[in-house]
């Protein structure tokens, strides 16, 4: 319910209807949370999926306590579910790597490097020619208690930058990202798991920014701009996702934000991924506008819960190949000279197009005694790369082609007919005009007949006079 203010005066209170999936009121602690809204993602994120809890909301309306809550429970529940997952396979094969990041605006830096209080190192977060994102600079460690996890954060939240705003007192006025990577050392082929919790900076209006100065300010606008970004990203992921013929641009490349949690709205994700996004509202009557805002942004997320099959397999793709496939190729172009097991003994076509390319030379030159030197070793690997390259502009071509408006066919067609009948109306149109030439050449020549027989008659009556 909002109150709005007719043009008498009067007040009305105006309701607005949104559709969540869970809401959780004032009776609802932590626990609740966790339980309804970051269980299922453990449970996928375990077996290798990407999973991504967000906490969105205005300063002040309980982000970082219910990431901090989350946070708190994820680490006895994880390591619960872990022995649960090893029981029978032999204890150690599930290992558990943590790393904070804090971003405010386009900097990263590490929270768990130890200097803190904006004295943590940079951190650079690129994308590689796969598309995979790679961070450089920040502190993954291996956790190997609930207590030990619990530490790591407690210590790492307490290194964010904070600042007394006009809402909250210590108010954080930046991102700050717990990534937990799982390897499972069971399934090799399997991609590590991931599980993102997020506790976004808060969204701040105009009016919250009243009493900012100029640094603050320029603060408040890097953020609102990452956040826009992470809704675009979300927005056109979850129209890809309910138009599956046609093709969106994810703006992921925008904001450092959006980079980093790149795999969470992947269009093109052959990973299972899940995300909630935690909305925080505050209930006192003051906050009404912002609240509006905070649900308008968090509801559309909703759609974009569907998830692509994984990539259609291709005999011309290799990202697609399993590691029969690969090795098949391998035996293939190589004729037997490289060993398939030095290669890829395991790896699927995406794992191997994933090796360095200095390992790939290495294994290859191992694997194929003195036959293959380096050149041809390189060589191979080059000619593995174009595959993929052919394969993905290929793919791109197909998938632009249906952009050209189905009536320019039409038109095409339509054009091909005139012209076909132009050619034959050109054929009549030329027989026409040479009869019409020729009886007008007969005209004339009958013409001149007759004139020479009337000249010939003339002189011949002359000849008698
Ligand atoms: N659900 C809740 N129950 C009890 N206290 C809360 C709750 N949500 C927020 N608070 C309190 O409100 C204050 C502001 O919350 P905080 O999480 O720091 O906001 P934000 O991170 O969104 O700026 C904190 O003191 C926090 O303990
Ligand atoms: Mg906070």
């Amino acid at each position: 319910m909002a109150p709005r203010v007719g043009v008498r005066g009067d007040a009305r209170p105006t309701r607005s209807d949104f559709a969540v999936d869970r809401a959780f009121g004032p009776g609802d602690d932590n626990d609740a949370v966790y339980s309804r809204a970051a269980v299922p993602l453990v449970d996928l994120g375990l077996r290798g999926g990407v999973c991504t809890l967000l906490a969105y909301g205005q300063t002040g309306s309980g982000k970082t306590h219910t990431i901090q809550g989350v946070l708190g429970r994820l680490a006895e529940d994880v390591f619960s579910r872990q022995e649960r997952l090893e029981e029978g396979a032999g204890r150690g094969r599930i290992s558990l790597h943590v790393s904070f990041y804090e971003l405010l605006g386009d900097e990263v830096t590490d929270l768990l490097g130890g200097a803190g209080d904006g004295g943590g190192r940079r951190v650079e977060v690129m994308e590689d020619a796969f598309g995979a994102i790679n961070t450089r600079g920040v502190t993954e460690l291996a956790v190997e208690s609930p207590e030990q996890f619990r530490e790591l954060c407690d210590s790492a939240l307490s290194h964010r930058r904070t600042q007394a705003t006009f809402r909250n007192d210590s108010s954080s006025r930046s991102h700050a990202v717990c990534a937990v990577r799982v390897s499972n050392g069971l399934l090799r082929e399997a991609e590590d798991g991931r599980l993102f919790v997020v506790d976004l900076a808060g969204s701040e209006s105009a009016a919250d920014s009243q009493f900012h100065d100029r640094e603050l300010v320029r603060e408040t606008k890097l953020i609102n701009r990452s956040l826009s970004s992470l809704k675009d990203c979300i927005r056109n992921r979850a129209l890809s996702a309910l138009n599956p013929g046609r093709f969106y641009h994810v703006p992921y490349r925008l904001s450092k934000l959006t980079l980093l949690l790149k795999d969470a709205f992947e269009v093109e994700s052959h990973r299972h991924c899940k995300t909630v996004v935690v909305a925080c509202v505050s209930p006192s009557v003051a906050d009404v506008a912002m609240t509006l805002g905070t649900l308008r942004y968090a509801v559309p997320i909703k759609v974009g819960q569907m998830n692509r099959d994984r990539l259609p397999p291709n005999p011309k793709n290799p990202a697609t190949w399993s590691n029969a496939e690969l090795r098949r190729w391998v035996d293939k172009t190589s004729r037997g000279a490289v060993s398939a097991d030095t290669l890829c003994p395991h790896e699927s076509g995406m794992q191997l197009l994933r090796v360095p390319e200095t390992e790939f030379i290495r294994r290859v030159l191992e694997g194929s005694g003195k036959a293959f030197g380096e050149k041809r070793a390189k060589a191979f690997y080059t000619s593995l790369w174009k595959l993929l390259i052919d394969a993905r502009t290929a793919e791109r071509k197909a998938k632009l082609k249906p952009k050209v408006p189905n009536r320019y066919k039409d038109v095409e067609k339509l054009a091909a007919e005139w012209l076909e009948e132009l050619d034959k109306n050109q054929g009549e149109a030329i027989n026409v005009l040479r009869e019409q030439e020729w009886e007008q050449r007969t005209k004339q020549r009958v013409e001149e007949m007759e004139q020479k027989q009337k000249r010939l008659q003339a002189n011949k009556e002359n000849e008698h006079e």
